[in-house]
């Protein structure tokens, strides 16, 4: 909530400016080829967008995202307020210290890790003259086939709303005028994932209660975790694009929540409100926008351009006007931007890409790949003297970073080829192939294969949505020649999204999910292909069999005809058994956990409920296993899911190790969207399991 100080000042501030003055404040620019600097002196811009490394191509030095955002805020104090610029940019998984793709983040199961990550992007973005991240991406994905599955944490709303809450900590810290603090972003609001078809920009359908209780949560703890600003979505959620949507911008987001913050367009979203069908013109859509709750417009100029003509014609009030002025002047000062508008670019050099941010990306990429195969223990490679590594990334660089990544640099990354060869044992010969036959020629006479597959990032993120989750062309064969080969075989998957890879898991005899890693992957697969570490990771989206098993999800309805191997209803396909390749919470390790023992410390749940469980580590290598809590309302005034994630906590246990695990299961936990639309619980029989994934584990029942 805003400080006293911070409204005296702001409202001060206010009072003083011009109508000109306010609009600009409302205005987003891009400097692009054609920008004119100009803007900035006559206060016509509030914020800008893209001001940092990938502009130093205008004679800056290397730090000169700081530098050239330091000479966009000279500019802008020359303007008769002196009203400070915020700098935004696309800082969505690291700045120069790429992390794992958010996707690939969720599946480490690990908030903390996530926050510290998100720290450190934070210092090194601010040290570079960045002060607004548009990030992190919150949209509940359940289609692959949208490229942006890659930007969130996945199909399931608790996860993502640990996630929400750890990342916009993490980049704002507890007082976000500290200098290497970012202000958060929490986009894109709302229900962009829905979009049909896994269609980017195409409209989507979602009921109240799905909204309330699947889409919207992440968004409210990242609200709750005091986000200070929200984007729209791309999207024409049930007939109202959410750019000029009022009953979420306004009566959910400030009146339910008590966002104090402020919401900027995604790009020119103001401006299509035309292409939507909603407004006739740039000041209509302009006037709508506005009036719903949308306070900045990203790069399209119709508010500058007509919000002054529409105020002159009664079209809007200048206190409608003057709430989104507010709020921009809110943020900026609750950034510290008033007092400490530049940036030292002598931090650049000490803060950009640290030994610690390198090792934490290395141990992100570990714990965020997850092993989905593992016959005969055949990983780790151990014993094997010759081994082939093949593929189209045997020498990725650049292509470990996967989408958004417009500050990562490609020779900061050690080539995987090398990375494997620095972390492969002494004892170990590994030969490289990148074409299919020199592969196929050296597979003769080695010992093991280990291919490297998958999405280039290029294929991966926004507007990359595909028709077909199969592998790119050419891979399937690749694995099956190299299959028919009959030696030992790893396949290792590099990519944005879930793939159908149902064949080539039935071919090879290991299968680790890589994900795009980030700029320490290649050491973080070397260290867990050799054994030295295992992997943790486990699904934080459901994997399809085929393309035309999506939408495919754990926290499904269960019908009138559940799906029962021994009943009438055995599948939903002719041709495709009713589970998925494989399901969400899942993920192998190097060795076997054991779940025993299940407590409720009651049979009703009065105010919280304990329940915990024994797992035993019952293999020969110390592991990590990511326990997790489900639960199913068996009955609701609304029909209800058969599973519903309320926690996980990762626990390593040493070979013999046993532990009890307990989780706190409290009233609230267990409140939905009920028919009258009221939020609350009902009384009755509910299942509760601890579990390794959303298909298993030891289930018990308790009532409310
Ligand atoms: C893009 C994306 C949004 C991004 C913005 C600025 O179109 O939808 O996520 O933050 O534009 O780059």
């Amino acid at each position: 909530m805003p400080s006293k100080t911070e409204e005296t000042f702001v409202n001060h501030l206010l009072a003083q400016m011009s109508l000109e003055e306010k609009l600009g404040q409302l205005n987003q620019v891009n400097p692009g080829s054609e920008f004119d600097p100009s803007v900035l002196r006559e206060g016509k811009a509030g914020s800008l967008i893209n001001a940092s490394g990938a502009l130093t191509g205008q004679g800056f030095s290397d730090s000169g995202s700081a530098e050239l955002s330091n000479h966009f805020q000279k500019l802008a104090l020359e303007a008769r307020l002196k009203i400070p610029l915020l700098f935004g940019r696309d800082v969505i998984h690291g700045f120069r210290t790429v992390f794992p793709i958010p996707l690939a983040q969720a599946a480490a199961f690990d908030p903390d890790l996530a926050g510290q990550a998100a720290s450190i992007a934070a210092r090194e973005a601010t040290a570079s003259g960045i002060k607004w991240t548009f990030a992190p991406m919150l949209d509940i994905a359940r289609d692959p086939r949208w490229g942006r599955v890659a930007e969130g944490n996945g199909e399931d709303p608790f996860l993502a709303s640990q996630m929400a809450r750890a990342v916009v900590k993490g980049f704002q810290g507890d007082d976000l005028s500290a200098p290497e603090k970012l202000i958060a972003c929490a986009k894109h609001y709302v229900g962009y994932g829905a979009a049909e078809g896994g269609r980017d920009y195409e409209n989507g359908e979602i009921s109240e209660p799905t909204l309330r209780d699947v889409y919207l949560p992440p968004f409210h703890a990242a609200v709750k975790a005091g986000a200070g600003t929200l984007m729209s979505a791309f999207i024409d959620l049930n007939g109202i694009p959410a750019t000029a949507n009022r009953r979420l911008l306004t009566d959910v987001l400030r009146g339910e929540w008590g966002f104090d913050g402020f919401v900027v367009s995604d790009w020119e979203s103001v401006k299509e409100l035309i292409h939507h069908g909603v407004a006739e013109d740039e000041a209509h859509a302009a006037c709508l926008a506005l009036q719903a709750g949308l306070d900045m417009d990203m790069v399209s100029g119709v508010y500058l351009n007509t919000l002054g003509e529409s105020l002159r014609q009664g079209k809007i009030s200048m206190e409608e006007i003057d709430e989104a002025v507010r709020r921009i002047l809110r943020i900026k000062h609750r950034a510290g931007l008033f007092d400490q508008p530049f940036t030292d670019p002598l931090r650049a050099r000490r803060d950009l890409l640290t030994p610690e941010a390198r090792n934490l990306a290395r141990q992100f990429a570990r714990q965020s790949m997850v092993l989905l195969k593992n016959d005969r223990d055949l990983l780790p490679l151990q014993g094997f003297r010759r081994i082939l590594v093949a593929g189209p990334f045997v020498h990725a660089r650049g292509e470990l970073f996967g989408t958004w990544t417009p500050d990562g640099r490609t020779e900061d990354v050690t080539p995987l080829d090398e990375a494997l060869r620095q972390t492969a044992p002494k004892d170990v010969e590994l030969w490289f192939a990148e074409a299919t036959d020199l592969a196929l020629h050296l597979a003769h006479h080695a010992d093991a294969v280990v291919l490297l597959l998958g999405e280039h990032p290029v294929r991966s993120g926004e507007n990359c949505n595909v028709s077909d989750l199969g592998l790119p062309p050419g891979q399937a064969e690749f694995v099956q020649a190299m299959a028919a080969l009959g030696k030992p075989l790893v396949l290792v998957v590099f990519a944005g999204r879930p793939l159908a890879i149902t064949q080539q898991v039935s071919l090879a005899d290991a299968v680790l999910y890589a994900w795009h890693p980030g700029i320490e992957g290649g050491a973080a697969l070397g260290e867990i292909l050799f054994g030295v570490e295992a992997p943790s990771g486990r699904l934080p989206i459901t994997f399809p069999r085929a393309t035309g098993q999506v939408p495919i999800y754990y926290n499904q309805k269960n019908s009138g005809r559940p799906v029962h191997p021994e009943g009438q209803f055995k599948t939903r396909y002719l041709d495709l058994p009713p589970s998925p390749l494989f399901p969400f919470g899942f993920g192998l390790t190097y060795t076997r956990f054991e779940y025993s023992n299940l407590r409720l410390s009651s049979d009703t749940l009065r105010g919280t409920l304990e329940i915990s469980a024994e797992i035993t580590n019952i293999g020969a290598r110390p592991g990590a296993e990511v326990v997790q809590l489900y639960i199913r309302d068996l009955v609701g005034s609304l029909t209800r899911p058969i599973r519903e994630l309320k926690g996980f906590q990762r626990v390593t246990l040493q070979p013999g190790e046993s532990r009890c695990v307990s989780f706190t299961l409290r009233e609230e936990d267990l409140a939905f969207t009920r028919a009258d639309g009221t939020f609350g619980v009902e009384p009755g029989k509910f299942h509760v399991w601890v579990a390794p994934d959303s298909v298993s584990g030891l289930r018990g029942e308790f009532r409310l």
